[in-house]
């Protein structure tokens, strides 16, 4: 097999998982990739941090800049806007593919990214940036590309719902279970992003943008997170037969009075009925129910956060961008855009 460069930049919770994957199932990746993916190098900020998983202490680095250089494929995994952003696109204008689990560069730099990309033939991987380890970006993307998607609703929020699901069950006390979700690996570097609904919007913004195929940029998405959820809410919405979920709603409005269609994108913590299929996601799990014209109603369920769950669908994103490598560079190309508008859609709005 021809060996291609892989730099891993960041080994959180998720990263190191990828570093781990990467190095032990190595020559099965290679046979379903076409080539060996050598892991050149890991850029972190702390060579002395502790580690989720034992790896190799001569991969470490904390020069990214020269890791990048030369390498086929740059997995982003640091989070966050800076350096990430700088790092994705050096890579780029470097000749690599980009892998990024990265939804907040996404969702506010994506149009940035995706054009740094088409300058130089390059692809941007993003399976995991919405929902973890559900597959979700492809099926919008490509499995659903013929149809007319209508609404999407779904959990997208792996921390808050693992705080809300052991309030609801348990009793337990916010700033408890939101230390839990943090220890586990589910939360953002700065939780903040989780339980004000950041998170979740920036998954909307850009499940919204592959559905409908347009730019729904993040300050057009209605945002609420959970801050204001207390025991005493949980409990009344218990006995009226109602838990409380952070649901990210993203919906095609039918023109009016012979205007253009719209679109409502939304992330709030909503009432739903105990019976509804979504009260029983449990845990830092998530589901999305696409409703698309053809199709009709399909529902994707799983990890929405983890480091292990989340590295299956990163090193999915590997293997594609490998075989694009062994295929001469050829392969997904400019439809795979959540940002360029093959559908005209009139005004993005707001409708909570
Ligand atoms: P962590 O905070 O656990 O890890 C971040 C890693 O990036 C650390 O290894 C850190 O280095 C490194 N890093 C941060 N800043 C720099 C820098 N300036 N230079 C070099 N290295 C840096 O993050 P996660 O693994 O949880 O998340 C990574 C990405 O994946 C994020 O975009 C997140 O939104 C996304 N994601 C996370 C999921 C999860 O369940 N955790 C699920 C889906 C997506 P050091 O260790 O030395 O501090
Ligand atoms: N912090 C995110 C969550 C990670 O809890 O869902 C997965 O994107």
């Amino acid at each position: 097999y021809r060996t291609l460069r892989v730099a891993l930049l960041g080994a959180g919770a998720v990263g190191s998982q990828v570093a781990d994957l990467l190095l032990k199932h190595g020559d099965e990746l290679a046979d379903r990739a076409g080539a060996k993916l050598e892991l050149a190098g890991i850029a972190v900020r702390n060579l002395d941090a502790k580690r989720d998983v034992d790896l190799p202490q001569e991969l470490f680095t904390t020069d990214a800049d020269t890791l990048i250089v030369g390498s086929d494929i740059v997995i982003e995994l640091m989070g966050g806007i800076e350096p990430a952003r700088t790092q994705v696109l050096h890579a780029i204008a470097s000749g690599a593919d980009v892998v990024t689990a990265n939804k907040a560069l996404l969702a506010t730099h994506g149009s940035e990214v995706f054009e740094a990309a088409d300058q130089v033939g390059a692809e941007v991987y993003y399976e995991a940036a919405a929902a973890g380890a559900i597959p979700i970006i492809r099926p919008l993307r490509d499995s659903l590309a013929g149809d007319r998607v209508v609404r999407i609703m779904g959990i997208v929020n792996g921390t808050t719902n693992y705080i809300l699901d052991r309030m609801d069950t348990e009793g337990a006390d916010f700033a408890d279970v939101l230390a839990q979700a943090q220890a586990l690996g589910y939360a953002e570097a700065d939780p903040t992003a989780d339980v004000e609904g950041y998170d979740a919007a920036q998954k909307a913004a850009i499940l919204a943008s592959l559905a409908f195929h347009t730019t729904v940029p993040l300050d057009a998405v209605h945002r609420e997170g959970i801050t204001s959820v207390d025991a005493a809410m949980i409990e009344s919405a218990r006995h009226a037969g109602y838990v409380i979920k952070l649901l990210a709603v993203c919906e095609r409005l039918a023109a009016e009075d012979g205007g253009t269609e719209s679109i409502s994108v939304r992330v709030y913590p909503a009432l739903v009925e105990r019976t509804h299929p979504l009260a029983s996601v449990h845990g830092a799990n998530n589901a999305v129910f696409v409703q698309a014209e053809a199709a009709g109603d399909l529902m994707f369920y799983g990890a929405g956060a983890g480091g292990v769950q989340t590295a299956s669908a990163v090193l999915g994103d590997v293997v594609s961008a490998a075989r694009r490598h062994i295929a001469g560079g050829v392969g997904v190309g400019e439809s795979t855009r959540a940002n360029l508008p093959a559908v005209p859609i009139g005004r993005v709005i707001t409708r909570y």
